[in-house]
């Protein structure tokens, strides 16, 4: 299996990734609302340019250092989903500015103060979206008065102009069954259009209701009312993906390719990558790292440069995957797996076709 890559290695599957990034376009397309994907999934400007020829109104990013990355390469459009503070990032932004629309979410009077600086002394106001807390209780207030109470404040900032809100359903990861994970995506619009009409009745209009995480987008875009949705991950799906149901081994395309370096035993398969190239993510749930076509080799754990597996007890092909036999590792979680590699090998129709740079990888400022 691809003979031309030393391994461990990054390979993704181009016809996967073309037809998950035109899916998710439809979807889109269908509830007409806009496709802004994060980019924090691949990190690669070459693929956030597909998505955008494919549909997408723009991008997301978490850093900045993502965001300059994916402006150099000519994307005009980044929000920019986590609070800027401090005076050099605020520098940095600024510069972003000149050659980008941003926007940039918060949860904070504090961040917006910064913000609301900057927008006045560059006789622009920063364009923010206030993030809700729709069950994940990382960042925002809950929906409701609490948001609408911190939209107003935020509203008053000289310099900055608070045009929607913005939720990250984290808590559907979570999800125990289909019907749990729809009602989390149709709480997720539904909480924020509610939140957005309540402001609206006192003063602040609101025109970007955002939304959407993979397992999420296709079921809130249907929410009446909202206008956005962020996905990332289903550019190249993952296990975790798989295990709630939107995805496929099918459908996953970003693999590592590791060898089998050693077997110890007849049960026991050791491969070459470990926390070096996977994340220990889900680490103990059924299947948290899958091989494809193997679904009797199961993941025990990973050290930094082995990652053991072992064959269903009893399996009849105990011989199978001898030392220099290759597999192709579906990863628990896609995005912490980019940020491990440099470059990403890509195959169309089963050849390995060309190589493509993580150019964003650890751009953690
Ligand atoms: C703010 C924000 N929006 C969108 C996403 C994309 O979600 P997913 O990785 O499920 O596609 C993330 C992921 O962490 C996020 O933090």
């Amino acid at each position: 299996m691809y003979p031309e890559i030393d391994t461990p290695a990054l390979v993704i599957d181009l016809d996967v990734v073309r037809a998950n990034v035109t899916e998710m376009a439809k979807v889109a397309t269908t509830n007409d609302v806009g496709l802004r994907p994060h980019i924090k999934t691949h990190k690669i400007p070459e693929l956030a340019r597909m998505q955008v020829e494919a549909g997408a109104v723009g991008i997301t990013c978490a850093k900045l250092g993502e965001a300059e990355v994916m402006a150099d390469a000519g994307i005009d459009d980044i929000l920019l989903a986590y609070p800027i503070w401090g005076e050099p990032k605020l520098r940095r932004l600024a510069a972003l500015r000149e050659r980008a629309r941003v926007r940039v979410s918060l949860d904070s009077p504090d961040v917006a103060a910064g913000l609301g600086r900057l927008g006045l002394r560059t006789g622009s106001p920063v364009e923010v979206l206030v993030e809700v807390d729709t069950g994940m209780h990382r960042l925002g207030r809950p929906p409701g008065r609490q948001t609408a109470d911190l939209v107003a404040e935020i509203a008053a900032i000289p310099g900055v102009e608070v045009v929607g809100l913005l939720t990250l359903a984290g808590h559907a990861y979570r999800s125990r069954s289909w019907e749990e994970l729809l009602e989390i995506s149709r709480r997720e619009g539904e909480d924020l259009v509610a939140t957005a009409e309540l402001c609206a009745r006192e003063g602040v209009e609101l025109r970007e209701i955002s939304v959407g995480s993979t397992p999420t987008a296709r079921y809130a875009a249907e929410v009446p009312g909202v206008t956005e949705i962020r996905p990332g991950t289903y550019i190249f799906n993952d296990t975790t993906m798989m295990r709630l149901g939107v995805a496929t081994e099918e459908t996953t395309g970003a693999r590592v390719l590791a060898t089998v370096v050693g077997r110890p035993s007849p049960e026991r398969v050791v491969l070459d990558a470990g926390t070096k190239c996977l994340t220990s993510d889900g680490l103990g749930s059924p299947g948290w790292i899958s091989a494809v076509g193997l679904p009797y080799l199961h993941m025990e754990f990973l050290n930094e440069e082995h990652g053991v597996a072992r064959l269903e007890p009893g399996h009849a092909n105990y011989g199978e995957l001898p030392v220099g036999s290759r597999v192709r590792l579906v990863p628990s979680h896609a995005c912490p797996v980019l940020n491990l590699f440099d470059v990403a090998h890509v195959v169309e129709d089963g050849e390995v076709v060309t190589e493509l740079r993580v150019a964003a990888r650890g751009a953690v400022r």
